[in-house]
């Protein structure tokens, strides 16, 4: 049985459809001091596949809830997907004192989980600090699905070197186009320095690839730059269109011709969903 997270419905409704399963009522619900409560009042399965984006904190809590929920209601596997994993990009202490939160969320979710799939992680190395079995799956396949056929001269660029397989991996799915990247400086967590790349981008389509748009300070930044050396049309894609707070309105005044993203993080530019890849590594976790 299919048990969605509140912030997964349109991809969990997805994944029942694929794996054929049905797809559990969960409610949502808040007490007055804050506290959520989510609840599976007709869980009825062996297996649970925990449905689970976990862009806030109480996404997060909402998942332990639901692990704890299915497993109350008789569920004797459950198998958490989590398709976009927040805190992953706190991987270390960045300073004395500070925690290791991807660490510290993983052991969490680990608690209640057999095994765990999750979807382009910030870095694959995140998987180490869960203490159950994980599956990483890679939505890059899928990133080229939305983009016009007609993209001209296409040059498929990442904002930093850490995106360029993921760049690289989208171009290969399109079919044709020239690779770059761009070197970035991150001065804060809005600031960002980018210097341009070898590659002109003069009368040309170009394709910003990424794993996460969050602030969009990086995108936005990648997009000003292309513009002013000329570029034709720039469309930013990415796995995980957080989207947060003013991020949407940066990309709009940067120029940006359209941004898409998966239904990792459901926004109105969720354009293309992981589901089939999603099902594969539930698949695939269920025969390891
Ligand atoms: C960083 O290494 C990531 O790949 C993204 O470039 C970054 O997380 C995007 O964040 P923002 O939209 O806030 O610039």
């Amino acid at each position: 049985m299919i048990v969605p997270g509140a912030s997964s419905q349109a991809l969990a409704a997805a994944l029942a459809d694929e794996l054929d399963e049905p797809l559990a009522a969960v409610e949502y619900d808040r007490f007055p001091d804050g506290e959520t409560l989510a609840a599976v009042p007709d869980f009825d399965a062996d297996r649970a596949v925990v449905v689970a984006t976990t862009d806030s904190n109480d996404a997060w809590v909402e998942l332990l809830q639901l692990q704890d929920a299915v497993r109350e209601a008789g569920a004797t596997e459950v198998v958490t997907v989590i398709p976009y994993m927040g805190y992953a990009r706190q991987d270390q202490a960045f300073e004395p004192g500070h925690p290791v939160s991807a660490r510290a969320m993983a052991r969490a979710a680990s608690t209640g989980a057999d095994r765990v799939v999750l979807v382009n992680p910030h870095e694959d190395g995140v998987a180490d600090f869960f203490d159950a079995h994980v599956t990483i799956c890679d939505a890059a396949g899928v990133l080229a699905e939305p983009l016009p056929d007609d993209l001209v001269e296409p040059l498929f660029l990442s904002p930093d070197s850490g995106a360029v397989e993921l760049a690289e991996a989208t171009r290969d799915a399109y079919g044709i186009g020239e690779i770059d990247y761009f070197q970035k400086v991150r001065h804060s967590g809005t600031d960002v320095e980018i210097t341009p790349s070898d590659a002109d981008p003069a009368g040309r389509d170009v394709v910003i690839v990424d794993d996460i748009v969050a602030t969009g300070s990086t995108m936005s930044e990648a997009v000003t730059h292309l513009d002013a050396g000329g570029a034709a049309r720039v469309f930013a894609t990415c796995v995980h269109p957080l989207l947060a707070r003013n991020a949407r309105t940066k990309l709009e005044r940067a120029g940006i011709a359209r941004i898409v993203g998966t239904d990792t993080v459901e926004r109105d530019v969720s354009a293309v969903s992981v589901a089939p890849i999603v099902a594969a590594a539930v698949d695939a976790v269920e025969s390891a």
